[in-house]
């Protein structure tokens, strides 16, 4: 569950108000959110009133608190019934409240808000050039993964995007358990049949003899709403148990629940 009230660093976050429609006009009239966003300009009382109506077809929208409305952050594709990987955040700080680290104390509120509930990635992109958004991202933990030629459209033009996103995934070490050593590995290395439970794990390994190397089966360690599911496919118990440990001590929550079925 995604609550509806966050604390972070120097500010909360909170449900919006009606109350907010001032505020909010006249933060959105300000030359760079409506350079960097996609909101209405010009802006209006009324747009912001149709905002906090409607939440502009975000999921989930907080004000960014901090003594009085200093920002808006949201998220998209976060209603669905199992957590996805393709939640997306957008944000913006009013002028007055720029330069204190608000933004990326409400983006790092939200994300640990994702990845508790079992989002898996957030996905993120800006209009090529807004370099204040890219480096509130990057302290976020958020990862910039490229340069999206002419694929967004402002102000009815189109333009270049920077894209990148948080993901759950960590980096993932070899392990040795018995006479069986684990060797993370890719969507791109695995059978095609295990390629989509691969692509959305938080960790893979392939199973190989220690001396000898062949192949025996994957584990895999996939991130629901109930904790980690930790899956061998063909793999021996030994290796599930070794990669359940591991995961364990990384302060993971590990279940033994079965993963439901539409997700493998
Ligand atoms: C981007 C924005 C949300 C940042 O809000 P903020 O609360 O000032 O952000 P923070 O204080 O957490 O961090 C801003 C960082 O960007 C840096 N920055 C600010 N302007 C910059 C610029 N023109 N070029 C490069 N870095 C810049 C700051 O120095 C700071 O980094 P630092 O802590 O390493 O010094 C705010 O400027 C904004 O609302 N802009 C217009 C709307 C927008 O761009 N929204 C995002 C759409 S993807």
């Amino acid at each position: 569950m995604i609550r509806d009230t966050l604390d972070c660093a120097d500010c909360q976050l909170r449900p919006l108000h009606p109350s907010d429609a001032d505020a909010i006009a006249r933060a959105c009239t300000d030359p760079l959110i409506a350079h960097w966003t996609q909101v209405p300009h010009p802006y209006r009382l009324s747009d912001a009133q149709e905002f906090i109506r409607t939440r502009a077809g975000e999921d989930h929208v907080w004000v960014i608190d901090a003594g009085g409305l200093a920002g808006v952050i949201g998220v998209r594709n976060t209603r669905e019934a199992m957590p996805g990987p393709l939640t997306e955040v957008g944000y913006w700080v009013a002028p007055w409240a720029r330069g204190r680290g608000l933004a990326t104390a409400a983006l790092i509120a939200v994300r640990d808000e994702l990845a508790q509930a079992g989002y898996q990635r957030i996905g993120w992109e800006a209009l090529a050039g807004n370099e204040a958004s890219v480096r509130v991202a990057q302290k976020a933990g958020f990862r910039i993964e490229g340069h999206r030629r002419q694929s967004l459209v402002q102000r009815g033009r189109l333009v270049d995007a920077v894209v990148g996103g948080w993901t759950a995934e960590q980096d993932v070490p070899e392990l040795v358990a018995g006479q069986w050593q684990l060797q993370p590995v890719t969507a791109s290395e695995v059978p095609p049949d295990l390629r989509p439970a691969v692509s959305s794990a938080i960790a893979a390994w392939v199973a190989r003899t220690a001396v000898g190397g062949y192949d025996r089966g994957y584990v895999v360690a996939t991130r629901s709403s109930a904790g980690v599911h930790v899956l061998g496919e063909d793999a021996p118990g030994e290796a599930v148990a070794a990669a359940r440990r591991y995961l364990q001590a990384q302060g993971q929550a590990v279940t033994g629940e079965p993963l439901p079925p539409e997700w493998l």
